[in-house]
């Protein structure tokens, strides 16, 4: 067995006894980067992957640990106190992406856009897009705009986008240039969504380290989802279509919240595991 597997078996069995769900992935990404970074595991790299691990083994998100998050096309940075994208959000991602690149030069917004890997997605598998995106947490607005810069660079492992992307601090739509109402072509959003009952259920990766504020949307979880289902009315074009990521146990909800404002062609998507991940409609005509 050679020294890296050694090491990679070493670490697994730390991580499994401090209950890490996927100890050994979670171990080999873990020895991968400190060859990376240190050369080797050996000496310095010895200290550097003791330090990890224990970030690690005291339940710290890996992607935290890591520094980075892979996202569709896109390595991004992830930040103490900023939501961690996950990888069900890369389908409600890619319906916006679909709807996007049906039009030419289409115009999305992206409230609640955490480390931006949304928008980021859009601007880099859409040419011509242009992209607003939102966040009310200034620690998440400025990753965003730190992603922004590496996609810019070329550092973020996808093509350069063209500065169509502009990522603003506030409450959903409210910072959007008046003169978007009623043009925007796809709004996409993964807002908080759990309820505030859900929180004692949560790992410690999830309530040690996402910010409460991008998990619970509201006592009852459905606060913001719904507001952004009544802005869909006045923000859209006419035709336009909104995707929202959704609590698979609310898509009854979801779909009674967009019909009652009024949004047509409701419908819900599924993710990989089957469960209902996304509320889809329309702005009628
Ligand atoms: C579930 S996270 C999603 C982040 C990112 N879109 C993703 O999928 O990885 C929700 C985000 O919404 C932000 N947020 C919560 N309430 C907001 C509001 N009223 N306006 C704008 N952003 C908000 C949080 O700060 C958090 O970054």
């Amino acid at each position: 067995m050679s020294r890296d597997h050694e090491r990679i078996r070493q670490v697994t069995e730390r991580l499994a006894a401090a209950g890490v769900p996927s100890p050994r992935v979670d171990a080999r990404l873990l020895v991968e980067h400190v060859v990376a970074v240190a050369g080797s595991c050996d000496g310095c790299g010895a200290a550097l992957l003791d330090g990890l691990v224990s970030r690690r083994a005291d339940r710290e998100p890996l992607q935290l640990v890591l520094g980075r998050t892979w996202f569709r096309e896109l390595e991004l940075r992830c930040a103490p106190g900023v939501f961690i994208p996950r990888p069900e959000t890369e389908i409600v991602a890619g319906v916006a992406i679909d709807e996007a690149r049906r039009h030419g030069a289409a115009i999305v917004a992206e409230p609640c856009t955490g480390t931006g890997a949304i928008a980021l997605s859009v601007a880099v598998e859409v040419s011509g897009a242009r992209i607003v995106a939102t966040d009310v947490d200034p620690r998440a607005v400025a990753t965003a705009r730190d992603n922004l810069g590496r996609v810019l660079a070329g550092e973020a492992g996808a093509p350069l986008v063209a500065d169509q992307v502009e990522i603003l601090d506030g409450d959903l739509l409210a910072p959007l240039a008046p003169e978007l109402r009623g043009r925007i072509d796809v709004l996409v959003a993964n807002p908080p969504y759990l309820p505030a009952s859900d929180r004692g259920s949560w790992q410690p990766e999830v309530a040690d380290h996402d910010p409460d504020r991008a998990l619970v949307g509201g006592t009852d979880g459905h606060e913001v989802v719904e507001r952004l289902l009544a802005d869909a009315t006045a923000w859209l074009r006419p035709g336009g279509l909104v995707v929202l990521e959704i609590d698979d146990r609310r898509a009854g909800d979801a779909r009674a919240a967009a019909t009652a404002v009024g949004l047509t062609a409701v419908d819900v998507v599924r993710d990989l595991t089957g469960a209902d991940r996304a509320v889809v409609a329309r702005r009628a005509r």
